[in-house]
């Protein structure tokens, strides 16, 4: 399949939420109960903002519709990255576009001389950054809008 990766900007916000939405709309793996989800699916778009704003997000694209989008956040340490907000839209699943945006981003990171990378892994998300890599270490739980959702902690030492 054919789609390009670039650096997000703030006009693609609104689009991304959107993907963000159906992406999560689509998880039917047990892994979250509805409630869980729902909450997640309408988590404000203030972090992917942010992300976008600060530089650190890219997108992918597929004759000029964006199909996905993947970001990263630097640890005060200065060490160590966090992968953010890594969504594909359920109808190009599978079709390796969620591992060329983690790459990309990976990328990006290395070559800031940062070589320890954390993913908050969404537990239906575990097998993907395992194929990318990414060892599994403890559960921990966020909250949103009043419901706790468990996640997975992964690391990878790049490069
Ligand atoms: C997780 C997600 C980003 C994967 O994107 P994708 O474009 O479908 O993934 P890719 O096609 O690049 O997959 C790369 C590899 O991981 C495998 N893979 C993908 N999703 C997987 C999953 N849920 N479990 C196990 N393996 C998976 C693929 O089979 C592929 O393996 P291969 O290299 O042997 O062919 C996408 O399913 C998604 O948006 N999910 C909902 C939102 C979400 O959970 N985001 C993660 C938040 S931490």
């Amino acid at each position: 399949m054919q789609f390009r990766i670039r650096t997000a900007s703030l006009a693609d916000v609104p689009g991304l939420a959107m993907i963000q939405r159906d992406a999560i709309d689509a998880i039917d793996d047990g892994s979250y109960a509805p409630e869980a989800r729902r909450a997640w699916r309408n988590r404000p778009a203030e972090e992917l903002r942010a992300l976008v704003a600060a530089g650190r997000y890219r997108v992918a694209e597929q004759g000029g519709a964006l199909i996905g989008g993947a970001g990263w956040q630097e640890a005060e340490d200065g060490g160590t990255a966090t992968i953010r907000a890594v969504f594909v839209h359920p109808s190009v699943h599978g079709q390796g576009v969620g591992a060329a945006l983690v790459s990309a981003i990976e990328a990006e990171i290395v070559s800031r001389g940062i070589a320890r990378l954390i993913v908050p892994a969404a537990l239906n998300a575990v097998g993907f950054y395992e194929r990318l890599g990414y060892a599994p270490r403890e559960l921990a739980e966020a909250e949103f809008d009043g419901v706790r959702l468990a996640y997975r902690r992964m690391v990878k030492q790049a490069a």
